[in-house]
């Protein structure tokens, strides 16, 4: 007997909707910068490393593990052992009870921006209007004062959005959303780049991110922070990979989708990339300030330094509206994915209802956001941000590795991705995946811990750092321990008989 499981309608919606996971905020506000200080153009040497040697493994391991096992995170590790169930929990947990939380709350940011835009609401302060008067920000993040209602309001449009899509599972939904969102952001995304880059003195910006300089990539760090990168702009480590791919037919090319998803997924952060540098050299240029004093990241780049040039450049209010769109667009098709990899396990596990299993979490998840609302709602996500992706992810990582690799059998993983794929994976992703991988994870989780303990993170105090940002770390870890103690309600979904080694399906 096997368990009805809702399917991609064609392997194009499901490439997209991959894409639409990994192309996120990430790809838009900080691969540019990271490029920048890295060594520019040069810095594609450590990216296209980290991407061919730990990202596109890991993303083939992901989809693999969700493909051969048919599940979603806890679903595929809980059949491979009963042991390793935990580990597929918490991923889908601190995603589901931390990262899209906060992630729902900037894409309602995003949205009030898309409006400001057209009025120049921030006015001659750009950086005063964002943290006093539209954030309201205290001094510290444990002045908590209160909800800011507009922001709350319209992060439930947010949610209401994402209940929406994710109501109507995955090909009426999910799909269906990507195959809308993903060419509306790529041609959002083109169009501001090539008007950008008409700007004067876009030139000097674009030439400031794509100037090679060589010296800088022999630097260990710079090694470093390009693999997280690649590692959390796949959206690795989330469970999210895993459960899009239980949802794929049973004849479908694994490692060509991965191989597309990467491709994409980079090359939109690099042409995006230089949209925000032609947008930079443009504000030097008319203020007359080299590019270095003007370039900025994440939330500084998008809530201040671009409404700056917004407000010199001609036209600006219209560029303003569609550049904060396309975030809410890429933001959402990423929330989405996560609320998916959730849902998904939840299904699995309990046999529930999808929409109401939907409506639940969106619910939770909306009020779980008001505390992201309020006026210290910035240093929050800061913090809770540090350490779910700095250490939830890695360790996620990790066990991945370790289970699908050596609990399971990473032969047999890559005989199944070859059976039906075009590109096929080396013998030496087997090697990657036991051993590289790991211990790429366990250095940078090593580096982490090491400016852990040295300086706190932000210039936070160290109770600020432990009541937020690891006391949520403990509380999610909790919540999967909880739902992996749960029996399953169909036991039998754990034995499911596998595919033969000819691979033939024995049970459909
Ligand atoms: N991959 C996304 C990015 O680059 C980030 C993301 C985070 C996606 C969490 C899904 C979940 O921005």
């Amino acid at each position: 007997m096997a368990v009805n499981r809702d399917q991609w309608n064609s392997q194009i919606g499901f490439l997209f909707a991959a894409v639409g996971s990994a192309v996120g905020l990430g790809n838009i506000w900080r691969f540019s910068y990271m490029a920048y200080e890295h060594g520019g153009g040069a810095f594609l040497i450590p990216y296209v490393v980290a991407l061919v040697t730990c990202g596109i493994p890991l993303l083939v391991l992901e989809f693999a593990l969700g493909h051969e096992r048919t599940g979603s995170a806890p679903l595929a590790f809980a059949k491979i052992n009963r042991k390793a169930e935990f580990f597929g929990w918490w991923p889908v947990s601190f995603v589901m009870f931390g990262i899209v939380l906060y992630y729902c709350v900037i894409i309602a940011w995003c949205l009030n921006y898309c409006f400001y835009s057209l009025s120049f609401a921030w006015g001659q302060d750009p950086n005063g209007f964002f943290f006093k008067e539209f954030l309201k920000l205290p001094k510290g993040p444990l002045e908590i004062h209160g909800i800011n209602l507009k922001i709350l309001l319209s992060t439930a449009v947010i949610w209401f959005l994402n209940w929406l899509i994710v109501f109507r599972g995955i090909g009426k939904g999910i799909e269906l959303a990507n195959k809308i969102f993903m060419p509306l952001l790529f041609f959002l995304t083109l169009f501001l780049v090539f008007w950008a880059l008409t700007l004067p003195g876009a030139t000097d910006g674009a030439l400031a991110y794509l100037r090679p300089n060589f010296q800088k990539i022999s630097r260990i760090g710079v090694w470093i922070d390009a693999y997280s990168q690649i590692f959390f702009s796949l959206s690795l480590g989330f469970g999210i990979m895993i459960a899009y791919a239980s949802y794929l037919p049973r004849k479908a090319d694994i490692a060509k989708n991965a191989v597309m998803t990467s491709i994409m997924d980079s090359l939109f952060a690099i042409v995006a990339g230089l949209g925000v540098f032609a947008v930079l050299g443009f504000m030097a240029n008319a203020k007359g300030l080299p590019i270095s004093k003007v370039v900025s990241e994440s939330i500084g780049l998008a809530f201040v330094a671009y409404p700056q040039a917004l407000s010199i450049m001609p036209g600006g209010s219209y560029f303003g509206v569609f550049f904060f769109l396309s975030l809410v667009v890429a933001g959402l098709s990423s929330s989405i994915s996560i609320l998916e990899a959730f849902t998904s396990a939840v299904i699995d596990k309990f046999n529930m209802n999808r929409g109401f299993v939907v409506s639940a979490v969106c619910f939770v998840g909306f009020l779980g956001s008001a505390i992201f609302t309020t006026n210290a709602g910035l240093f929050w996500l800061d913090i809770v941000d540090h350490f779910l992706t700095h250490y939830g992810l890695v360790v996620v990582g990790i066990a991945e590795c370790i289970i699908g690799a050596w609990v399971f059998d990473v032969e047999r993983l890559r005989r199944h991705v070859n059976k039906t794929s075009s590109i096929k994976m080396p013998k030496v992703w087997d090697g990657i995946i036991r051993y590289f991988v790991p211990a790429i994870l366990l250095t940078i989780v090593a580096g982490d811990l090491y400016a852990e303990i040295h300086k706190p993170y932000g210039g936070y105090s160290w109770f600020a750092l432990a009541m937020i940002g690891i006391n949520w770390m403990m509380f999610t870890i909790l919540i999967a321990a909880f739902l992996t103690k749960f029996p399953w309600h169909y036991e039998y979904m754990l034995y499911t008989p596998d595919e033969d080694e000819e691979g033939q399906n024995i049970k459909e």
